[in-house]
């Protein structure tokens, strides 16, 4: 037992994140007999898992038979623009339907089609209705489903408790990591054979975000200076539809499930604009006239598709060009209208949360009126590089699933695939982190020394008589990359971005709080502040080599994908291990796609 002057845990498997993934993973590593705790610095059920409202994709095959999951394949791989770890892609294609079963056995409670089967709608990008859902509320029931099942079976959760470095052994191998609690600011020290990240994204490093307050790239910045490497970090996706007014709500999701569903976008000249944005990729498929758009919605072989359901990357840098054009909503984004095309009990029935959330927040009845929307930071593409089959990083006990992982979604998700992701890797991942701990080649001590280290730079702040307020730093932060590096960015916007981190870099140093360390927000706030800084870099150092346009990277002075960056990923390492230390790319190739799988690809072209 290591001699921790503060309390000290010890488990088998340790989950940081109680996401879907997280959950998933603690599932499956407690199946197999280990001790498994898991953290979350908020509450149990309070995740960006939520924000996925529309649906998990699956080729069930429950509303076209002719789905199956070389189709889902082939759409994922398209969507993600190719950057994609093939292997991943095709796993997740292939066990999605099976963890959805999985799911409903464990007491989801799903849509259903009239003969009992669970329901499956549209979202962009993918051929077939493909999407498991319950209502707009599908994030919920999956963590709601999870969670009761994590607590049933026993497993230790530890809440408000705020990680701050994970900690190595003498050989360089995870050994656990060093927390505080928020609720009274004291330090705990967790011992682990295997540590899973499983934290989530990082979205609220930018100004107008889905993401809750949590979503601060906390697992992506500790992995890294673990000797993890990121991968993609340039690869940010614009959700194409978040709430543009009231101002204090700029960002809120409108799930993707409205345009599922036969919601429209349409310019101030009420122009249905996407149909003038269909890239030479899509165009074979896409319908090129409204009526054309709206049989498909009945019968899939009755028409193409409408433009609304391109992938999101598509869909949110038309939105832009269009605001841009001075052909924008009052406030800045674009109008979304379902009302006008689905009656009100229909409405209600499919998009209760989107129907509430107007009414409540905007006095907005979307079942008579349009829904101002546009682009809102949603979700990272780019993440901790890991074995597809085990979720196991290249540090020795680290493992990562989920958003915090890369190289799933390429350079753009397709909507509804993030939570059959969660739910394929969450389990790969405690599978792969069980079998290290089986394999005895697991940690032996626990280095006090990065715990000390970890401690002191956390209380830093409070020494200082003056200095930074955090949330100043926060806020100066989230507009710089809004401004800089967002939906369409530019080599001097980029140039102008390293320049401007390595002035956060000082006032991050430089920060103050005052008052306890019980529930304090400011300390919090700086105790974060560091991997906020970390996934900036890493995503403003990935957008400035990346000189093309790919998916969520879109670059106005090298608009088209080159061929070239599309044979590796820009892999970033820490020189030093510390939030502030230097930062160096590499190109790391592609994994070879079998020649059976290519022709998959090829077939779709
Ligand atoms: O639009 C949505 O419901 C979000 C889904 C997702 O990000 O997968």
């Amino acid at each position: 037992m290591t001699d921790s002057p503060y309390e000290h845990h010890q488990y088998d498997v340790l989950i940081i994140g109680a996401g879907g993934a997280g959950l998933r993973a603690a599932i499956e590593a407690k199946q197999r007999g280990l001790k498994v705790g898991i953290i979350t610095k908020s509450l149990l059920g309070k995740a960006h898992t939520v924000m996925a409202e529309g649906g998990m994709a699956a080729a069930m095959g429950n509303v076209y038979s002719e789905d199956n999951w070389m189709v889902h394949f082939r759409d994922t791989m398209r969507g993600g623009k190719m950057l994609n770890n093939y292997r991943m892609a095709e796993l997740h294609a292939k066990e999605a339907p099976d963890r959805v079963w999985e799911l409903e056995q464990w007491g989801a409670l799903f849509d259903r089609t009239t003969d009992g089967k669970i329901l499956q709608r549209d979202f962009g990008g993918h051929r077939y209705a493909r999407l498991a859902h319950v209502g707009d509320r599908t994030g919920l029931e999956l963590i709601r489903t999870l969670q009761q099942k994590v607590v049933s079976m026993g497993t230790d959760v530890f809440m408000e408790c705020k990680v701050l470095k994970l900690v190595h052994d003498d050989d360089g191998r995870v050994a656990g990591c060093v927390a505080y609690w928020r609720p009274s600011g004291e330090f705990v020290t967790f011992e682990a054979k295997a540590v899973i990240i499983a934290t989530g994204g990082a979205g609220k490093s930018w100004k107008f975000t889905s993401n809750s307050w949590e979503g601060t790239g906390d697992g992506h910045a500790m992995a890294l200076w673990a000797g993890a490497q990121l991968i993609d970090m340039e690869c940010i996706q614009f959700h194409p539809t978040g709430m543009v007014w009231p101002l204090s709500v700029r960002g809120l999701l409108v799930t993707e499930g409205v345009r599922g569903d036969g919601g429209v976008l349409r310019n101030s000249e009420g122009q249905r604009f996407m149909f003038n944005y269909v890239a030479d990729m899509f165009r074979a498929e896409t319908a090129d006239s409204e009526d054309e758009a709206d049989k498909w919605y009945d019968d899939h072989s009755a028409g193409r598709r409408p433009p609304e359901l391109l992938p999101r990357d598509e869909v949110a840098r038309a939105i832009n060009t269009e605001v841009k054009a001075g052909r924008g909503s009052p406030h800045g984004g674009v109008f979304l209208d379902i009302g006008s095309r689905r009656s009100a009990e229909f409405i209600r029935r499919r998009l209760p949360s989107m129907y509430h959330q107007f009414m409540e927040l905007a006095g907005v009845d979307i079942t008579t009126e349009s829904m101002e929307i546009g682009p809102t930071c949603h979700y990272i593409m780019g993440g901790v590089k890991v074995d597809a089959e085990t979720a196991a990083t290249r540090v020795a006990g680290l493992f990562a699933a989920g958003e915090a992982a890369g190289g799933m979604h390429g350079a753009n998700r397709l909507g509804g695939n993030s939570l059959s992701d969660l739910i394929v890797f969450g389990k790969r991942a405690g599978e792969g982190a069980a079998a290290y701990v089986e394999s005895g080649e697991a940690a032996r001590g626990f280095n006090m020394g990065e715990v000390d280290e970890a401690v002191r730079e956390a209380l830093e702040p409070f020494e200082r008589e003056h200095g930074e307020n955090p949330y100043d730093v926060q806020r100066d932060l989230q507009e710089m990359m809004q401004a800089n590096v967002g939906i369409i960015r530019t080599g001097s916007e980029l140039d102008n971005a390293l320049v401007q981190l390595d002035g956060f870099t000082e006032r991050v140093k430089n920060l103050a709080v005052k008052g306890g360390r019980a529930y304090n927000p400011g300390w919090n706030l700086a105790t974060d502040l560091p991997s906020m800084l970390t996934v900036s870099r890493t995503t403003a150092l990935g957008a400035s080599d990346r000189k093309e346009s790919r998916g969520g990277h879109t670059r106005d002075d090298f608009p088209k994908a080159d061929p070239e960056f599309g044979k590796f990923n820009l892999a970033h390492s820490s020189n030093g291990g510390n939030w502030d230390s230097p930062i160096t790319t590499d190109r790391a190739p592609l994994l070879a796609i079998p020649e059976e799988l290519k022709a998959l690809l090829e077939e779709a072209k």
